[in-house]
């Protein structure tokens, strides 16, 4: 099986790009950040807040996150409801950071990834693919933009969707994420020995996804 692994900061284009990538090279696309997501939402239902000062084996034990695919796109079920949209408003995100943080939470989505790629042509993206999930990925990818560019591109999309958070909010949340990502003890945000270094910052949409597939192509 062929394994793509594309891990950076949090509004690279990492799941538009990694999803029109994946579409064009005809492998399974698959968001682990929506898995992480899911747990969070999941920890928020529950009544638990970013400190997480509740019995977190207790709830992943009440916990099932699961993935299927309908029509090629990935849709996460959290306790067999598809919670695709739910997953991301930004207090979501927050949330998700927080959980994936905790070695218990890594592990319970670990064999899940593992699995996906043992099973199929992938290319899969979040924050420690090329690192602890897929070591052995046959291309790994760290795509990154500065985090203004990434806050940007964040703020967009969220005024589309008809979200009213301002500018200064979305940069601080970016900024706040990426250190929390890049400083957890477990599992932290950083680029694999063996990943090619893919910078967005200059680059359009259609700039950055020509890079990806070239990238892909000269090693495949
Ligand atoms: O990519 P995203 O913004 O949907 O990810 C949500 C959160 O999940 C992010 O704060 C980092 C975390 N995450 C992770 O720790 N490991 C991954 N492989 C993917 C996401």
């Amino acid at each position: 099986m062929i394994s793509v692994a594309i891990d950076g900061p949090a509004g690279a284009g990492k799941s538009t790009l990694s999803r029109k990538a994946a579409k064009a090279l005809g492998f399974i696309y698959v968001d682990t950040g929506a898995l992480y997501r899911a747990v969070g939402l999941k920890f928020s239902k529950s009544g638990a807040d970013e400190s997480l000062s509740c019995d977190i084996e207790k709830i992943l034990a009440e916990t099932t996150v699961d993935i299927r695919f309908i029509d090629g796109e990935q849709h996460v079920f959290l306790d067999d409801c598809d919670v695709n949209d739910e997953i991301r408003t930004p207090k979501a995100s927050m949330m998700a950071s927080a959980v994936s943080a905790k070695p218990a939470v890594r592990a319970y989505l670990l064999e899940m990834q593992r699995k996906l790629a043992r099973e199929n042509n992938v290319l899969m993206d979040g924050r420690d693919i090329g690192t602890v999930v897929l070591p052995d990925a046959t291309v790994k990818i760290f795509l990154t933009a500065s985090a203004k560019v990434r806050a940007e591109r964040r703020y967009k999309e969220l005024l589309e969707k008809g979200s009213k958070v301002t500018f200064q909010e979305v940069y601080d949340d970016m900024v706040q994420r990426d250190y929390n990502d890049s400083h957890r003890e477990i599992a932290p945000l950083k680029q694999a020995q063996d990943a090619v270094l893919a910078d967005t910052s200059e680059l359009d949409f259609d700039g950055s996804l020509q890079l990806i597939l070239n990238i892909v192509k000269e090693r495949l």
